[in-house]
């Protein structure tokens, strides 16, 4: 039987990238994108959907016979903490409402996605390990520990084949920063190209685990390949690409752009990217299925650098 693949969350950040890689792989109208706001620029199959409704995403699966779902709705970190219980609303109720589709509609796999906000204070800054305490600081921290639980819960309960991915912060060319604390490294580079200065939100020397957008699609790809006696992880991986500081960050878009400029302002976020690791010991994904990333601190911002500048007229066009 043909994937039918539905995207739900397809205008964020993953989701603008991934939707287009899945019609790669699986060919263009076997994959559905869908969001609660219209695309600016998506050329395949779209459904406008609201994940909180239940009777709507069964009809979206009915109407395309779905197969597969990647559920990449989320609030995120900053923006989370903003309104705790409207965050854990959304977060939870479209999870559980693509948990019962997949159970419903006999599903064959669904990607969920979890990230390092699930550490807290207490699950140790270097190399965190997999199975690290996580006692998470935010909401949108608490949400994905739930969900993780969730995810386990349907694998084991009714056999659901859900995979999962704890992200680092994700740093693309392919959309603007929505939210996130680890986003200052997506906005920096906006900044760098724009008005050559820029006013980071973190302490210079504050390290976080970030995965470049490049190596974060082809993981969660990998794992969505791999055969599932591979995977021993049915909460979500630990997953890790590099790790680096506003201020090495900053060396290194300097040393492609020397006239650019920084300083810093830490707000309410320091305490949320303080209370995260500073590294990730994903040694059970490269153990399972494989994983090894592929991008570093300057590869990377060569990368970003080229693609936004080809990209400049789509992302800095305001949003309908
Ligand atoms: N990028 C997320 C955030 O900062 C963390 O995974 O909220």
């Amino acid at each position: 039987m043909k994937e039918k693949i539905l995207v739900i969350g397809a205008n964020g950040q993953i989701g603008t990238a991934l939707a287009p890689l899945l019609e790669e792989i699986y060919e263009e109208g076997n994959v559905i994108a869908s969001d609660i706001n219209n695309p600016v620029n998506y050329a395949g199959v779209f459904e406008h959907l609201d994940a909180t409704k239940a009777n709507d995403l069964g009809a979206v699966i009915r109407k395309h016979g779905i197969t597969q779902i990647y559920h990449l709705a989320a609030i995120l970190s900053a923006k989370g903490e903003a309104d705790p219980v409207w965050a854990w609303n959304i977060n939870m109720q479209t999870l559980l409402n693509v948990l019962e589709a997949s159970r419903e509609f006999k599903l064959d796999k669904v990607f969920i996605p979890s990230s390092i906000a699930v550490f807290g204070p207490s699950s140790g800054k270097v190399m965190t390990q997999q199975n690290a305490c996580l006692e998470p600081s935010t909401v949108y921290g608490v949400s994905k520990v739930a969900t993780e639980n969730w995810c386990s819960y349907y694998h084991h309960k009714y056999g659901i084949d859900v995979r999962s991915l704890r992200y680092p912060g994700v740093i693309s060319h392919q959309s603007m920063p929505g939210g996130g604390t680890t986003d200052y490294a997506v906005d920096i580079f906006h900044k760098a190209l724009y008005n050559r200065k820029y006013t980071c939100y973190l302490k210079p020397d504050t390290d976080l685990p970030m995965i470049y957008i490049d190596d974060a699609l082809r993981a969660t790809t990998e794992l969505m390949e791999a055969p599932a006696e591979k995977i021993t992880i049915r909460s979500s991986y630990n997953l890790a690409g590099l790790s680096f500081t506003p201020n090495e960050l900053f060396q290194s878009i300097k040393s492609i752009m020397p006239s650019f400029d920084i300083d810093y302002q830490p707000d309410f976020r320091q305490d949320i990217a303080d209370s995260w690791p500073g590294s990730i010991d994903d040694s059970i994904a490269r153990r399972d299925w494989g994983w090894q990333p592929e991008f570093d601190l300057d590869r990377m911002t060569q990368d970003m650098f080229l693609h936004l500048l080809k990209r400049k007229d789509v992302l800095h066009q305001p949003v309908k």
